[in-house]
């Protein structure tokens, strides 16, 4: 049992948490590891990497294809996983749960196979400045394919979303909404559940990127009305190569395959081939069966803490770590939005970020630097990147103290 699963109910304790994760009890350059690079990618209890060990020891076999035993369980266990997450985030059906590599796929396929065929010449998308390319390549990609054109809701110099110019580029040719719940560069948590209220008095449908919102807060998407929400394995706890499309039931019902192959088929012929059910549909191959299990076992790591133990928790550390960030001299912190989850970027003096980072690495503290696949962001503040340090709920005071001792070395070493 995890000490998650022991603790249950109560508020998070950290402490005790800490240790279920065994990447953060090393020393890295001499010093105890201070991980503040989980909006990259989190770190894993032992739980998962145990889950994922115990599938390939025992159970591993394909799924939904054999009549043998470790067949049956391997298809057990990453369609319970399907139900897991349909009742993690809410979803009205597990159907509504189709299992990706991560996000990019995710937003991919809804590029390709919900906007693809709806759009021409003339019509619209609308993003934002805030997205991570992720959420800006895909509906390139498909403006390209199509003829139709980009729109961007700009951002403020606080990192906001400019919610008055959006009401002016709804108008009747956009098609489509692709907005990010929480910014990966800036933190910038965006009231999604108002943009989608918006966007659907104009039947104009949404997409959120969940990637850096489901490691955070309770996801309800029933709740925000959203149509398509994505999400990534890795950054909610679980293995790289795992991710999540929701999308409504009766969208994918009508959406054409993305990917052909084996089990999104019912019968290939030469005549005529007939396409699986939901949500089988669009999952063409053989699936990350183990990455899905950790994915599942994730679920259970988190539920057993509580997201909303979790969001208070690290809604407080995140503002110690601000505070605490504001008092170091030639600090300029890059997103100051009013609602944030996790994430501060910030620049000191004109120390360059890979330098920084560099020298934070040596005492043992990982942040990330650079321009975090947002680059219209960075263009928007005229940088080109930032220091970034990101928060889970297994960091605490001392990490963030440790980042400003970090810190501190390093305007000595730049003098
Ligand atoms: C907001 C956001 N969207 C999308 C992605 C892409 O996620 P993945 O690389 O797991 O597909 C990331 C990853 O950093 C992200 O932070």
């Amino acid at each position: 049992m995890t000490n998650a699963q022991k603790n249950r109910s109560h508020e998070p304790s950290v402490e005790i948490y800490r240790q279920d994760f065994p990447a953060l009890q090393q020393t890295v350059s001499g010093h105890p590891l201070v991980y503040l690079d989980s909006a990259s990618s989190a770190q894993q209890p032992a739980s998962v990497i145990e889950a994922v060990a115990e599938y390939q020891r025992n159970d591993h076999s394909n799924v939904h294809r054999g009549v043998h035993t470790l067949s049956h369980r391997a298809t057990e266990a990453y369609e319970g996983a399907r139900d897991k997450i349909q009742g993690f985030i809410n979803a009205a059906s597990r159907n509504e749960i189709i299992h990706t590599s991560g996000t990019t796929e995710s937003i991919n396929l809804v590029a390709q196979s919900y906007c693809r065929p709806l759009l021409s010449a003339g019509d619209k998308i609308l993003t934002t400045e805030l997205e991570h390319h992720s959420n800006i390549v895909p509906w390139q990609l498909v403006c390209e394919q199509t003829g139709a054109e980009l729109l961007v809701l700009p951002i403020d110099d606080r990192g906001q979303l400019n919610l008055d110019e959006f009401d002016d580029l709804l108008t009747d040719d956009v098609r489509f909404a692709a907005i990010g719940h929480v910014s990966n560069a800036l933190g910038t948590i965006n009231p999604v559940k108002k943009i989608v209220e918006k966007a659907h008095a104009l039947d104009i449908p949404v997409l959120v990127d969940g990637a850096q919102g489901v490691p955070h807060m309770q996801i309800d998407v029933q709740d925000l009305g959203c149509d398509f929400y994505a999400f990534s394995g890795h950054k909610m706890f679980g293995p790289t190569g795992t991710g999540v499309l929701y999308g409504r039931e009766e969208l994918f019902d009508a959406m054409p395959p993305w990917q052909g192959g084996g089990d999104m088929i019912l019968e290939v012929s030469f005549d005529k081939t007939i396409y699986n059910e939901l949500p089988y549909k669009f999952e063409a191959g053989t699936p990350n069966i183990s990455g899905v299990v950790g994915l599942a076992a994730a679920i259970d790591y988190l539920q057993a803490i509580g997201m909303r133990n979790i969001a208070a928790y690290e809604q407080d550390l995140h503002d110690y770590m601000v505070a605490e960030l504001k008092q170091v001299a030639g600090m300029r912190l890059i997103g100051e939005a009013r609602h944030k989850a996790s994430v501060q970027s910030f620049l000191l003096d004109d120390i360059h970020s890979h330098d920084l980072g560099t020298i934070l690495d040596h005492q043992g503290v990982a942040i990330r630097t650079g321009h975090h696949c947002a680059m219209p962001v960075m263009q928007h503040f005229g940088i080109s990147g930032t220091s970034r340090a990101s928060l889970a709920f297994y960091n605490n005071r001392d990490d963030v103290d440790r980042l400003i001792a970090a810190l501190g070395k390093a305007k000595e070493i730049f003098g």
